[in-house]
Parts: structure tokens; C-alpha cells; sequence
């Protein structure tokens, strides 16, 4: 797992392109602007922008060959706690990889970042977050809606 760089644009572009109808299934799409040169490189740089300020922390899974198989975000860094979101690409999925991936993003976020807490949202049918949720320590917080979307939040202490 490595910290997301200006380095990194050109393989998270790929991973993003190569999955994006895998994602689509359970996670809003990102619109056509994010997936052309100019708006990804810009998407990009805002992103590196964030995490330089400290208001959020991007992490990449990448495997042997370079390439981007997942990724782990910490977002909306405030008062001890950042919510958490992960996505794997489809050919690596149920190998344990998420699951790997959380737990050292909770170890960095102790240890590194300074938090006591995460928080994570899952749509109610997408079975795969929940049980990865369930599986790294989250406990669920109640419904809520989001976009007017019925989601599952979760916590996790660090
Ligand atoms: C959710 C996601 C990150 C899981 O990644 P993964 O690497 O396959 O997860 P792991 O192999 O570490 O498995 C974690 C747990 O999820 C379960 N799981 C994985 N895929 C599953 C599926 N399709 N259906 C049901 N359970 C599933 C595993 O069995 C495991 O649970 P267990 O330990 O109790 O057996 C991946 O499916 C993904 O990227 N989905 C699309 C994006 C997305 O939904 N992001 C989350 C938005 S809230």
C-alpha cells in the first residue's frame, strides 16, 4: 500500500477506467468529465491538494507489475475521526485483499494520523462493504439517508 502521489495518476486513471462498471453497481459513477485527461489530471491534483492540507489521506493498493488493484481513502479529516472508502478492482476481489487493506489504513490512522476514530457509510444491499465492515471492527450506527439513498453508517474506535 502506498500514499497517493502526483506519480500514481496515470495507473489510477487505468484502474478507474477498468472498472468502472464494476463500481457503477454499488457506488455512484464519477461522470464522463472525470475519466477525460484534463478532468482526471485535475480531479487529481485537487485530491493531492486535500491531503497536503491534512483533510484527507489516499492511499493505493499496487500489486508486483505496478499496477493499481485497489484503493483506500481517509476523507473529511476532522475532530479525531475521517470516514473511510475502499474500492477493489473486480479481478482481485475475495482474496482478502479490502480486508488487509482496512486494517493497515486503521493502523495508519492511529498511529500516523493522529485519529481515534473512523466512520464508514455502506449502501443496505451491498453485501461485500458490510461484511468487510463487520469483519475489520466496524459496528453499525444506525440508518441514515444520503442523497435521499437508505445507507448503514458505521464506526470504528481506534
Ligand atoms: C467491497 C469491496 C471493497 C470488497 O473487496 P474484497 O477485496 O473483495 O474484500 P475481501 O476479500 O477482503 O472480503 C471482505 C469480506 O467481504 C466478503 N465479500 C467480498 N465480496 C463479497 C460479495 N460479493 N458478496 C458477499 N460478501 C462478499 C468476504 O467474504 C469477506 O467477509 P468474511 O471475512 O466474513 O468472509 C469490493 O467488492 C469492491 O470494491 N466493491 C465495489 C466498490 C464498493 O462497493 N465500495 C464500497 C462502497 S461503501
Amino acid at each position: 500500500m502506498e500514499r497517493l502521489t502526483a506519480e500514481h495518476a496515470s495507473a489510477v486513471l487505468a484502474f478507474e477506467q477498468e472498472n468502472r462498471d464494476f463500481f457503477r453497481y454499488s457506488v455512484p459513477d464519477r461522470g464522463e468529465e472525470y475519466f477525460t485527461p484534463d478532468g482526471f489530471a485535475e480531479r487529481h491534483r485537487a485530491l493531492l491538494d486535500e491531503q497536503a492540507d491534512g483533510r484527507c489521506h489516499f492511499h493505493v493498493l499496487v500489486n508486483g507489475w505496478g499496477r493499481i488493484v485497489g484503493r483506500v481513502n481517509l476523507v473529511d479529516v476532522a475532530g479525531g475521526s475521517a470516514e473511510i472508502g475502499y474500492r477493489i478492482a473486480e479481478a482481485d476481489t475475495r482474496q482478502g485483499l479490502a480486508r488487509a487493506a482496512v486494517e493497515e489504513v486503521c493502523r495508519l490512522a492511529a498511529a500516523s494520523y493522529g485519529l481515534s476514530a473512523l466512520t464508514a457509510v455502506s449502501s443496505l444491499d451491498n453485501e461485500a462493504s458490510r461484511a468487510l465492515l463487520a469483519r475489520t471492527g466496524f459496528t453499525e450506527a444506525g440508518e441514515r439517508r444520503v442523497d435521499g439513498e437508505k445507507v448503514m453508517a458505521y464506526r470504528r474506535a481506534l
